[in-house]
């Protein structure tokens, strides 16, 4: 392979538009749920950070009396020290998707204003990135993020491994931490350590209110309309299974539940839990040979039985990301309830959860530089009105006796027991550092590499790029003929590269391609072109034998 592919000849065709269209048309007039959905509110400003200064809305849910919210804007903890990021904020970063080479800029305008308008919302139409934002050069945003700068701020990327300088190319596994998390973390449990929400000292005031700080980070990263909305769980893992579990309960016999082909199997394994309690189905949206879902075989998937639609924001196995904006408006006009799985868009381009439109999105901490064992569940005020708890026990109640039980309200319903408060506040300071770097210029950095990385590992003798979606994050899943993927991974793991090597959790992606196994570099804005150049050179050697 000598270039990127052109990927112009899969826009969908006319003919495929318009049968999507009369679909979803039919569909809306029947819809209980109305055609017309109520506009979306405006999105918040998009890279603000609160300040620390407001206490949390502590509820009383624990067993000892608490402190009075406002009691806590005395003890604000967090963030004790200023953060200086390596790079100052950048105002002007104009949003750039991330699509290869080639790509059409606007594959689904026409079906997209469609939805548009049978949603009744101008906001729906005007799509947040990376659908609709004018593109910018790559050059652009790279001439202005300084790459050295950034990686100083990680001190895991400065060793060897084997001898050889670390290259960590395992991005979409897990994210390397900023010294301001490691900082914010190790600080709590220095001088703030406490349990939460159940305690008058000041301790305990100090960790809710950096606590609940971190939820209002965390909603503000993803555009919510309130902290309420904001429930910390261990990972999108865990909350796709709060989702699933809680929303399961609802389900009857013969209702259905969508996926896609490109699901990891955190988004399939619990709707199969689902399906095998309440007798519900699962039904599967495929994938192309780009690896691309086939819109109008979801279409026609999305039926008076869809109850609910759970899809991935970008593929961790093959990169690519999904119209999600499009495919929920699809499945709203059905009146289905849908899940967007951002455990591999979040830290790669921006999002706004209410520009989507989706009912739940999920995200873990430790794939967009924070801590492990903790994410979060973004679930409407709407949607947690019908929803159980998943889990009992303290902090989730609001009075218990043998014969009966009151829950807290959301989101302390859904956070049974003592919460991971040190990594939530860790994954606050994750996220702070992400809106301050930019998350525009992440995506024009990113592009840029993702670009070049393709271009260089296609041009090496026989190997054969698996994923080639025109919207992609940096992922560029591969094998080589006659070569086991394990033993590339070990081989290049000896020059100091740290790729993956195995089925990603994604088998039904990798089996639509006839593959076990791929090898996987995954990038992140910490990577560099020299990384790449190195990395290229290595497979190159590997693929000689
Ligand atoms: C798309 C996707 N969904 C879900 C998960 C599960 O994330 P976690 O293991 O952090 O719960 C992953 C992890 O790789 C993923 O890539």
């Amino acid at each position: 392979m000598d270039s990127i592919p052109s990927f112009a000849a899969h826009e969908p065709s006319s003919e495929q538009l318009s049968r999507i269209a009369a679909q979803l048309l039919s569909e809306a007039a029947l819809s209980p749920h109305g055609a017309v959905p109520a506009p979306l509110p405006a999105a918040p400003g998009a890279e603000a950070v609160l300040p620390a200064t407001t206490a949390a809305s502590a509820g009383s849910t624990g067993s000892l009396p608490v402190t009075p919210a406002a009691a806590f804007t005395h003890h604000v903890a967090l963030p004790a020290q200023p953060f200086t990021p390596s790079i100052q904020p950048f105002a002007a970063a104009t949003a750039t998707p991330l699509r290869t080479a080639s790509a059409p800029l606007e594959d689904f305008s026409g079906l997209r204003s469609f939805v548009a308008r049978i949603r009744g919302s101008d906001a729906f139409a005007r799509q947040s990135p990376p659908f609709d934002a004018p593109t910018t050069s790559a050059a652009a945003g790279f001439g202005v993020f300084d790459v050295d700068a950034v990686r100083r701020d990680f001190p895991v990327l400065h060793q060897r491994v084997h001898d050889k300088p670390l290259a960590w190319f395992d991005n979409a596994a897990t994210t390397q931490k900023p010294q301001h998390v490691i900082d914010t973390i190790s600080r709590f449990y220095a001088h703030d350590n406490s349990n939460i929400h159940r305690g008058a000292h000041t301790l305990a005031a100090r960790a809710t209110d950096a606590y609940e700080h971190a939820r209002r980070t965390v909603q503000t990263f993803l555009g919510a309309s309130s902290p309420d909305e904001i429930i910390f769980v261990r990972g999108t893992t865990e909350g796709i299974n709060l989702v699933a579990q809680s929303c399961g309960s609802l389900l009857s016999a013969g209702d259905e539940i969508v996926l896609t082909e490109l699901e990891h199997h955190a988004n399939i394994v619990p709707w199969q839990m689902v399906a095998k309690r309440t007798g519900a189905v699962i039904r599967v949206a495929p994938i192309d040979d780009r690896g691309e879902v086939m819109l109008d075989a979801y279409a026609a998937l999305l039926g008076p039985r869809t109850k609910f639609v759970s899809l991935s924001h970008a593929s961790n196995s093959l990169g690519t990301i999904l119209p999600v904006e499009l495919m929920t408006g699809m499945a709203k006009a059905r009146g289905a309830r849908v899940l967007v799985d951002g455990a591999q868009s979040v830290s790669h381009f921006p999002v706004d959860v209410r520009r989507i439109g989706c009912d739940f999105f999920v995200f873990s901490g430790h794939k967009i530089f924070g801590p492990t064992g903790i994410g979060a569940v973004y679930a409407t005020s709407e949607a947690q009105g019908s929803m159980p708890p998943w889990q009992g026990g303290g902090n989730m109640i609001r009075d218990v006796t043998f014969e009966k039980t009151t829950y807290a309200d959301p989101p302390a319903k859904f956070e049974a027991g003592t919460p991971n408060v040190a990594d939530a506040i860790g994954l606050g300071a994750a996220l702070d550092y992400v809106m301050r770097l930019g998350r525009e210029r992440i995506a024009a950095y990113e592009h840029d590499l993702l670009e070049y990385a393709t271009r260089r590992l296609t041009a090496i003798d026989g190997l054969r790029l698996i994923g080639t979606a025109a919207e992609k994050v940096g992922v560029v899943s591969f094998v080589l003929p006659g070569r086991d993927v394990i033993e590339i991974g070990k081989a290049l793991d000896r020059e100091g590269f740290a790729v993956r090597a195995g089925h990603h959790c994604a088998q039904p992606s990798l089996r639509h391609f006839g593959l076990e196994a791929t090898v996987r570099p995954s990038l992140a804005f910490y990577n560099t072109r020299d990384e790449i150049d190195r990395l290229a050179a290595a497979v190159d050697r590997i693929a000689r034998g």
